[in-house]
């Protein structure tokens, strides 16, 4: 690859000029815009219906797998088309139970042991902005033992693999990324203890805002749907996905092409305890871009898009895709949970929380150029415990005693680092 192409573009100077000319141009390339989104909405609407259909009749929305049927390939076509359709699951039994909860207390002896409560410095970043929310309890711990051991373990690849199966990585002629390796991706994690009332976070994509309308890669990755075609757009295409570089700045930027975000849980968690949501519509994406491009939006808006933030969801704008919000089914310490990487998702709300909130965030970042190159950048912030580049630099760990250290590293956990 061109190592120009690599680089993280610089954001316009003049950003409400971009998207005037943005708009202008795709209408031409698009010709009725209402058509194709009158087209959109009424797939978006049919999704939408049978969701609640299935939420009035209580079937869980949300794909359920059992891990051993991952693991013996024997997942049942119907729960693998349900995936495809919903484009998030819940893996059952991941890891046992009692190693999760030996994980969660572990995590508590390394955060103690290293006096974090005193060091903590507070948040180092503004990644929400201004979405409706209070803040989680995100701690910025990176390399302890148990979010190492879960990343290079084998049924974390197990998993990261049957992933990366539903995306079509072999297309226009390419191969975008190999489904059955994948990189390192840091990242932190959450600990909510009982009694929290929180606001929840507000519904949201992650992966770039305006990024999705004017990167020429971006455009590329949504080029059926851009030209008119939303029946040949499909979500699952990974074309181009892998030449995604985000805007310079912020912490909202994500390095690396996640094909699924997820998480691994520390806690048992019920389904009425500010857990996480989604709208389970892949295709919702199409319904988010085309938006704006309406008359009743103004011309330089995104219907709420800003730099440096991620793309919030609103009633004002997407009251159709909002009604398909889905909570995740009751969880146990040791499932895990996994969201397609354009899919809105968000956190409810919760008055005095019973039982711990507690997980690690492990995403799917598979083996392509792009995710190798940011991952051995990670290799060397993890060498020396400091806080890897898509998060604040605050490097709480970098004198941690038991942080997990590189002769630890299991073959898996090596490659992993795609180092040298
Ligand atoms: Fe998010």
């Amino acid at each position: 690859m061109n190592t120009a192409t690599a680089m993280p573009p610089k954001l316009p100077d003049d950003i409400p000029g971009a998207v005037r000319a943005m708009k202008t141009e795709l209408r031409q390339h698009m010709g009725d815009v209402q058509v194709v989104f009158d087209e959109v909405a009424a797939f978006i609407t049919s999704e939408v219906e049978d969701i609640e259909q299935r939420q009035a009749s209580g079937e869980s929305v949300w794909p359920i797998i059992d891990y051993r049927d991952i693991a013996a390939g024997t997942v049942p076509a119907t729960q693998m088309e349900e995936v495809r359709r919903r484009g998030c699951a819940v893996v059952r039994g991941h890891f046992p139970r009692e190693a999760a909860l030996d994980w969660d207390r572990s995590l508590v002896e390394y955060v103690e042991r290293n006096d974090f409560d005193n060091q903590y410095r507070g948040p180092g970043d503004n990644f929400f902005g201004t979405l409706t929310a209070s803040r989680p309890e995100i701690y910025p711990i990176y390399w302890s033992r148990p979010q190492m051991e879960a990343r290079q373990s084998e049924q974390m690849a197990t998993v990261q693999s049957f992933l990366n199966h539903f995306w079509h990585y072999r297309s226009e002629g390419k191969v975008w990324f190999d489904p059955d390796s994948n990189c390192l991706y840091p990242d932190r994690i959450r600990r909510r203890p009982p009694g929290t009332t929180s606001g929840g976070l507000g519904p949201h994509t992650d992966s770039g805002a305006l990024e999705r309308w004017l990167l020429p890669a971006y455009q590329r990755v949504f080029r059926r749907l851009f030209s008119g075609h939303f029946d040949a757009y499909d979500p699952w295409d990974a074309a181009y996905r892998t030449e995604v570089y985000e805007y310079e700045g912020g912490t909202t930027m994500c390095s690396a092409f996640r094909t699924f975000q997820g998480w691994t849980a520390l806690s048992d968690m019920a389904n009425n305890q500010g857990v996480l949501f989604t709208v389970p519509i892949p295709a919702a994406m199409a319904y988010i871009l085309l938006r704006p491009l309406l008359d009743d939006v103004a011309e330089h808006d995104l219907c709420g898009v800003s730099p440096r933030l991620v793309l919030p969801i609103s009633e004002q704008w997407h009251s159709l895709l909002l009604r398909g919000k889905t909570l995740i089914p009751d969880v146990q310490a040791g499932d895990s949970i996994w969201w397609h990487c354009d899919m809105i998702h968000g956190v409810e709300k919760v008055t005095d929380q019973q039982g711990w909130g507690n997980v690690m965030y492990i995403p799917v970042s598979p083996l392509c150029e792009k995710n190798a190159e940011y991952a051995e950048s990670c290799a060397h912030h993890f060498e020396l415990g400091e806080s890897p580049d898509d998060f604040p630099s605050e490097h709480y760990e970098k004198d941690w005693q038991g942080r997990f250290m590189p002769a630890q590293l299991n073959e898996r956990g090596r490659q992993s680092l795609c180092a040298g």
